[in-house]
């Protein structure tokens, strides 16, 4: 998208900002991702965009993690990047769903044989009673998974962000920013221009 040109496909849209931002930002694909208790308590974190097809947004993790708890028991989410370089921000809301097995693998075996281990050793968000009882799980996961490949873990995985509602947020002269705002109907998406 050229500043304020419209357009109808926002799911297109995102990707076609996401090209963009891989080809103008050194870090495009840190995402802010905020979750809540199932009684509305947030919690904000980021996290790295690492997917994106027509269904919406997939990043990895820990499923037993804070996050993991909070989309367990309360499957909604907002994310949020912004690209400093290129005056963008983009905002998406949606429900969450876990990815499959084979596409958490199939990210999975892009990570480093490092991360694999961090991966079976942290259990993240938890509280550790000091570094060395990570280290000990490091080495724990170092031994058992010797000589082998380090397989998925049952615990970590992939969640899609469907998106509800998708903003563009473009930044323009004394603050009067454009911002296009898509919110998905039974129909197809809608979309509103909201006031900066
Ligand atoms: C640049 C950056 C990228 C990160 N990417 C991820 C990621 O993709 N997945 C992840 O679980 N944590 C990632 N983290 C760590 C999270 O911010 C967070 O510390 C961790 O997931 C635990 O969050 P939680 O306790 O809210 O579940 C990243 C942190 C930074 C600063």
């Amino acid at each position: 998208m050229v500043g304020h040109e419209p357009f109808d496909d926002p799911m297109a849209q995102l990707g076609a900002w996401l090209e963009a931002g891989r080809a103008a930002v050194p870090h495009p694909d840190t995402m802010t991702l905020a979750t809540a208790t199932p009684d509305g308590r947030p919690s904000a974190r980021i996290v790295l965009l690492r997917g994106l097809d027509t269904r919406g947004i997939t990043f990895f993790t820990n499923r037993t993690s804070r996050k993991g708890d909070d989309l367990r028991l309360n499957p909604r989410a907002a994310a949020v990047v912004h690209w400093w370089e290129l005056g963008r921000q983009l905002r998406v809301e949606g429900d969450v769903e876990e990815t499959t097995e084979d596409e958490s693998r199939a990210y999975w075996e892009t990570r480093p044989r490092g991360s694999r281990i961090a991966a079976w050793a942290s259990r993240q968000s938890r509280a550790l009673a000091a570094r060395a009882e990570l280290d000990a799980h490091v080495a724990e996961a170092e031994e058992r998974f010797a000589g082998l490949d380090v397989p998925l873990p049952p615990f970590w995985g992939g969640y899609r962000i469907v998106p509800t509602s998708i903003e563009f947020w473009t930044h323009r002269e004394n603050r009067l920013h454009d911002r296009v705002r898509f919110v998905r109907e039974a129909e197809g998406w809608r979309s509103e221009l909201l006031a900066p």
